[in-house]
C-alpha cells in the first residue's frame, strides 16, 4: 500500500521533494496546497496528484505532509498537521525562538506520530564519510575549524529581513549548528563575538562552541562574502588526522604524518544526491515504512534552536553563555 503524501508550499524546496517523492513507488503525491495556487498546479502537472482546494482536504486525504512554507509559518503549520494525527516532515528550521520550539517538540512527542526535520546535509555524501569516520573510531575529533559563509542577503527577497528568517543565524548556518552537534555531541557552552555590516542584523559571527566532550570548535559564519569557493567547509583534526570538507563536493583526509591523502569527489553527482536531499526523503519514507525511526527528530530541532538562541545571547550580552541557561520567554 503506498503513503498518500502532501506537500503543503509549492515553492522551491517543495518542488526538490515533490521530484525526489514522484520517484519512490511507495508514495503517491496526493495532494498540493499553496496559499498561491498556480504554484500548486505546476507541482501536481509536474509530478501527479492534485492541487488542495483547502489545507483541511489535504490534510483529510493524506498519511504524511511534507511542510515547505517559509520559516516564520513552520509552527502554525506542522501544528495544524500534527492536530490532524498525521506524519510529519517539516523543513528547517525548526522553530525561530526556544518557546516556539518547546510547543513544537512537546506537540510532536504526544501527537505520537513520525516528525522529520529538514536538517538534509546530515545525509550528504561528504558529511556522512565525515560521521562514519567519527563513528568507526578511525578519527578521533580533538579539535574542529568551520564556516559556513552565504554570499549575499539579496536571493531570494526576503532573506535579508529577519522578521521573516528569524535572524541570520536560522538562515544558512542553522545546518552548521545541526551538523556540530549531530558529529560532536552536546555542547556545553559557547562564546561569540557578532558584528552587523548591514540591515542592522547581526551578520558576521566569530563563535567559539566547547562540547560536553571538552573538544573545541570554532566557526565563522558571514553573510556577505561572494559565492567564492567553498563557502562552506569543515576541518577536523585528530591526533596526526585531518579531514577537510570542500562544499558538498569532496572530502580529503589525511591519516597519519606519513600517509597520503584521500579525496571521495561527489562533484559528477546530482545536487539532490550531493545535498542529501534523496537520502532524507528515502529515509522519512523508511519509517512511515517502520523499518526505522525518524533521522532527525523534534528533539533534535529543538536542540538547533536552542544552541542558535545561546548564540545570539552570548552575542548581545559579550558572555561566555551555557546553553540549557536560555530562560524561555
Ligand atoms: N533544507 C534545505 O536545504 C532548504 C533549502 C531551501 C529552503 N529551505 C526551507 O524551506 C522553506 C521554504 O523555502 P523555499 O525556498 O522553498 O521558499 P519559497 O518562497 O520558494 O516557497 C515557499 C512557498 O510557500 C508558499 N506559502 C507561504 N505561506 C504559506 C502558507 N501559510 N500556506 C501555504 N503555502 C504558503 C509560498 O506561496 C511559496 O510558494 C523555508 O523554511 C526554507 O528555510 C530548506
Amino acid at each position: 500500500m503506498s503513503h498518500k503524501i502532501g506537500i503543503i508550499g509549492a515553492g522551491g524546496v517543495g518542488s526538490i521533494h515533490a521530484a525526489i517523492l514522484a520517484r519512490d513507488q511507495r508514495v503517491k503525491l496526493q495532494r498540493f496546497f499553496d496559499s498561491e495556487t498556480a504554484r500548486a498546479q505546476t507541482l501536481a502537472s509536474r509530478f501527479g496528484g492534485q492541487v488542495a482546494p483547502s489545507l483541511e482536504v489535504l490534510l483529510h486525504e493524506c498519511d504524511a505532509v511534507f511542510v515547505c512554507t517559509p520559516n516564520t509559518t513552520h509552527e502554525e503549520v506542522a501544528t495544524r498537521v500534527l492536530e490532524a494525527g498525521k506524519h510529519v516532515f517539516c523543513e528547517k528550521p525548526f522553530a525561530l525562538n526556544l518557546e516556539s520550539a518547546t510547543r513544537l517538540r512537546d506537540r510532536a512527542l504526544s501527537a505520537g506520530v513520525i516528525y522529520q526535520v529538514g536538517h538534509n546535509r546530515r545525509f550528504a555524501p561528504v558529511y556522512k564519510i565525515l560521521s562514519q569516520a567519527i563513528g568507526a573510531g578511525e578519527l578521533e575529533p580533538l579539535s574542529v575549524h568551520a564556516k559556513m559563509n552565504r554570499g549575499e542577503l539579496v536571493n531570494p527577497s526576503w532573506v535579508w529581513d529577519a522578521r521573516l528568517t528569524g535572524g541570520f543565524l536560522y538562515e544558512t548556518p542553522v545546518h552548521m549548528f545541526d551538523l556540530m552537534t549531530y558529529f560532536f555531541g552536546r555542547v556545553e557552552w559557547v562564546e561569540v563575538a557578532a558584528r552587523a555590516h548591514l540591515n542592522r542584523e547581526l551578520d558576521d559571527f566569530s563563535i567559539l562552541l566547547c562540547f560536553q566532550s571538552g573538544l573545541q570548535a570554532t566557526m565563522k559564519t558571514y553573510a556577505h562574502a561572494s559565492w567564492h569557493f567553498p563557502f562552506e567547509r569543515f576541518e577536523v583534526y585528530g591526533m596526526h588526522s585531518t579531514y577537510e570538507t570542500f562544499e558538498m563536493e569532496r572530502i580529503s583526509f589525511t591519516k597519519g604524518l606519513n600517509s597520503r591523502t584521500t579525496t571521495y569527489d561527489f562533484s559528477l553527482s546530482t545536487m539532490h544526491e550531493k545535498w542529501g536531499y534523496i537520502e532524507e526523503d528515502r529515509l522519512f519514507v523508511d519509517a512511515l515504512d517502520g523499518k526505522s525511526p525518524s533521522p532527525v527528530t523534534a528533539e533534535d530541532g529543538y536542540n538547533v534552536v536552542e544552541l542558535i538562541e545561546t548564540c545570539y545571547q552570548s552575542a548581545r550580552q559579550g558572555i561566555r553563555v551555557p546553553t540549557g541557561a536560555l530562560v524561555r520567554k
